[in-house]
């Protein structure tokens, strides 16, 4: 998704609120299995929430790279530290993905995997906030 949606601060906003309260009713779903020690479910769980996140969370990042900044900095070249800043804030969701990929093959779904979930919905609940404030005021 890009263009339009991207550039306006509502419908922009409800994209954040979307993708997070979706991550955050999916994380809580997923403890709710492991409490139980339904392992098995607690597993798939957790493939639909870090495919979640790929495809709700980071593809939204995706777009905004490739079109949305792009557009913001060739208006507004004051703005370029700014996408910088919230460019790397992309990535840090991306490596924890990735992190949390590559620790599960080896550990399951351990305490640092679990630890490393709720890292996700922070730095992008801080990214949004940051995102909103920085590139849609005057
Ligand atoms: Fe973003
Ligand atoms: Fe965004």
């Amino acid at each position: 998704m890009s263009g339009p949606a991207l550039r306006q601060l509502h419908a922009h906003r409800a994209i954040h609120e979307g993708g997070l309260s979706g991550a955050v009713t999916k994380t809580n779903d997923m403890m709710d299995y492991l409490r139980r020690g339904e392992e098995q479910i607690a597993n798939e769980a957790a493939n639909d929430l870090i495919d979640y996140w790929k495809t709700r969370v980071i593809s939204h990042a995706d777009a905004e790279e490739s079109g949305f900044y792009l557009e913001v900095t060739k208006e507004k070249p004051e703005l370029k530290e700014a996408v910088t800043m919230l460019t790397r804030d992309h990535d840090l969701l991306r490596i924890i993905v990735a992190d949390i990929e590559k620790l599960r093959e080896e550990e399951g779904l351990s305490p640092s995997v679990i630890q490393k979930f709720h890292a996700l919905i922070v730095v992008n609940e801080i990214h949004s906030r940051e995102e909103e404030r920085m590139l849609f005021t005057e």
